[in-house]
């Protein structure tokens, strides 16, 4: 368990390492793209909406790590499964490798909607969206992971606590408000908790691990700022009690890079590196299963690559 992490000197040389990170346009993504890309890694793919955030870091990365490899894919995790896989195509394939998954995009109690698959819109991009792509890169990190130390490093959230009853109640997730949007966001981050238990038992080769980032100054409580005074008041005196993307990152990075023997597969990991129970929802067996058939019967349509 580290005290004391600096990426700088913990971050082994990442020579070979093929890393894709999600949400690399800003917050804790960004600082991961930026961290890691001072490491040596063969290439470093990174994933966003926003075309021009993604130029800016890439062309800070040419700043600082002038010899790295980058590449922005442009992806929306709401999209439609068959937009989604063709993004991924154009960069990986049968004969890729994949050393590192960062599942780190993600939205906060965003106003309620469906993405245009029908699923409720924070599930719909914190879970379904990540499982797409899963469902489309695990054999080739599966076949990575047959002579490498391969990772899925999925950002969850102290959240999570936030489910509803029961943990996952399935029969909202194709609806827009059955739940309120804290509810919707609890039990989208409890699914990044327990979509790594069920990948863990079933990808044993892959390490994968959920982490809790702390409570970071990005733009993900953008929309929660103003949405009214109060909400805007109680930021502002939580305020001095954020950390900047540069520090929220370190327990990312911390899972991706440290060595392997420190990490539990299906292990979920506050700041930084504690390893931790969450809810007692997240050391359901069953419920893990009950999600990831769920998943694989709504992607049975997907081939692996
Ligand atoms: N900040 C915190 O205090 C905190 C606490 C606990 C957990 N987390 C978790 O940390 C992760 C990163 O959040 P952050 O704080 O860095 O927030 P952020 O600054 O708002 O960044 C979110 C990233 O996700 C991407 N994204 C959002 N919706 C997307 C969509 N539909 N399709 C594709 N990409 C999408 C955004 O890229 P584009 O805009 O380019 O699409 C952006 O790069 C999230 O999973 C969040 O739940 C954060």
């Amino acid at each position: 368990m580290p005290t004391n992490f600096t990426p700088s000197r913990d971050i082994p040389d990442l020579a070979r390492k093929v890393i894709l990170i999600t949400g690399g346009t800003s917050g804790i993504g960004r600082a991961a793209v930026l961290s890691l890309a001072e490491h040596n890694p063969s290439h470093i793919y990174f994933t966003g909406r926003n075309a021009q955030a993604g130029a800016e870091v890439i062309t800070e990365v040419r700043t600082l790590a002038p010899a790295c490899p980058i590449t922005f894919i442009q992806c929306d995790l709401c999209s439609p499964r068959e937009t989604i896989r063709a993004a991924l195509s154009k960069h990986f394939n049968h004969s890729s490798r994949l050393d590192i998954f960062i599942a780190n995009a993600g939205v906060m109690a965003i106003p309620h909607g469906l993405t245009p698959e029908g699923y409720e819109v924070q599930f719909g991009t914190n879970h379904m969206g990540h499982a797409v792509m899963m469902k489309q890169l695990r054999g080739v990190m599966a076949r990575t992971a047959d002579s490498n130390d391969v990772r899925f490093v999925a950002l969850s959230s102290v959240g999570h606590n936030m489910h509803p009853p029961g943990g996952i109640q399935f029969e909202t997730i194709r609806t827009a408000d059955a739940l309120g949007k804290w509810a919707n966001y609890g039990q989208s981050k409890l699914a990044n908790i327990l979509y790594c238990k069920a990948m863990a038992k079933r990808y044993p080769k892959i390490m994968s691990v959920a982490v809790h980032p702390g409570l970071v100054r990005t733009g993900l409580s953008k929309s929660i700022r103003a949405e009214s005074m109060v909400m805007s008041w109680m930021s502002w005196l939580m305020s001095s009690m954020y950390k900047s993307p540069e520090e929220g990152v370190y327990n990312t990075l911390w899972a991706a890079t440290t060595p392997r023997g420190e990490l539990t597969t299906g292990g979920y990991y506050e700041p930084v590196g504690k390893k931790t129970a969450g809810a007692k929802a997240c050391s359901d067996e069953a419920l893990a299963d009950k999600l990831w058939d769920w998943t694989e019967e709504e992607l049975k349509d997907m081939e692996e690559l």
